[in-house]
């Protein structure tokens, strides 16, 4: 990828349209001891975005902000340029409303079909009929590649292909951004790329803005328009793929050691 493209997904500048996500001087302490030691971070609208960083380092901690689930101590996350710091419940419901999510587990309902599984949300959020139900189930089980399987259920499943069903419900109601809590952890390396090609589809097919928290270097340097590396609370690197693979700190060429290492 070209130096420019690379550099000029880095990040819009701070306070610009552009941006789907921004979180300014955020920081987060659990029992006086600080986690997040102020964090800035511009994520622009249709990118793919990775926040990488060893384990206990707050990856989660800093995705639970951006859907309102933590309150930071100071600073503030700011989604299409509304602070959501201060917003009454259904407010912030409004907002949880630009997101799909695609947790750690997948967390599918494993009494439900897979069927019912991605029609779920469309049941539980609209007054759609059946038919149109059925046709965008359909749609989204076609994105993340998974064709007649809608009456298995999540245990017949392999670990891969229930991430895909994950990603599907995720998208069902056409979300602006999607969340992924490390959605390659525990995956063969074919099955990762299953993923890393599901991830890309979504965004290329629905123009998502996605979040991608890993600690999978090789994967990120697949699917991120630009990664942010978190380390001792705070961002010590961030840019393109190129960018992380050129950084000199200390952490993040341990990381990239690592991952070269095993190439
Ligand atoms: N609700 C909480 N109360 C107290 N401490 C917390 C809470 N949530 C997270 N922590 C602490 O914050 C730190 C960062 O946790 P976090 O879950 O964000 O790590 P992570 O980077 O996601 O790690 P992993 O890669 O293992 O998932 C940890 O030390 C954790 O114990
Ligand atoms: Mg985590």
């Amino acid at each position: 990828m070209a130096e420019s493209e690379t550099s000029g997904a880095a990040g819009a500048a701070p306070g610009s349209a552009a941006n789907m996500i921004e979180v300014r001087g955020l920081r987060k302490s659990f029992g006086g001891r600080e986690v997040l030691k102020g964090i800035d971070l511009c994520m622009k609208a249709g990118t793919t975005n990775v926040i990488l960083g060893g384990s206990g380092s707050g990856k989660t901690v800093l995705m639970k902000h951006l859907i309102g689930l933590l309150q930071p101590d100071a600073g503030e996350v700011l989604i299409e340029g509304e602070s959501i710091g201060r917003l009454s419940g259904r407010e912030l419901a409004r907002v949880r409303h630009k997101f799909g999510m695609v947790f750690q587990a997948a967390a599918l309902f494993d009494s439900m079909t897979v069927f019912d599984n991605v029609a779920f949300p469309l049941r539980e959020h609209t007054k759609k009929k059946e038919s149109e139900i059925a046709r965008i189930v359909h749609e989204k089980l076609d994105i993340v590649g998974l064709r007649d399987i809608d009456e298995r259920f999540p245990a017949e499943l392999s670990g891969g292909m229930r991430k895909r069903v994950g990603l599907a419900r995720a998208i069902a109601l056409e979300p602006k951004i999607v969340l992924y809590d490390e959605p390659t952890t525990g995956l063969d390396p074919i099955t990762t790329d299953y993923v890393d090609e599901m991830i890309l589809a979504a965004k290329k097919q629905l123009g998502v803005t996605s979040v991608v928290i890993s600690h999978d270097i090789g994967s990120a340097m697949n699917i991120a328009d630009h990664i942010a590396f978190l380390f001792e609370g705070q961002i010590c690197e961030q840019g393109g793929p190129t960018d992380l693979r050129n950084s000199t700190h200390p952490a993040v060429s341990r990381f990239m050691a690592t991952w070269l290492g095993k190439r």
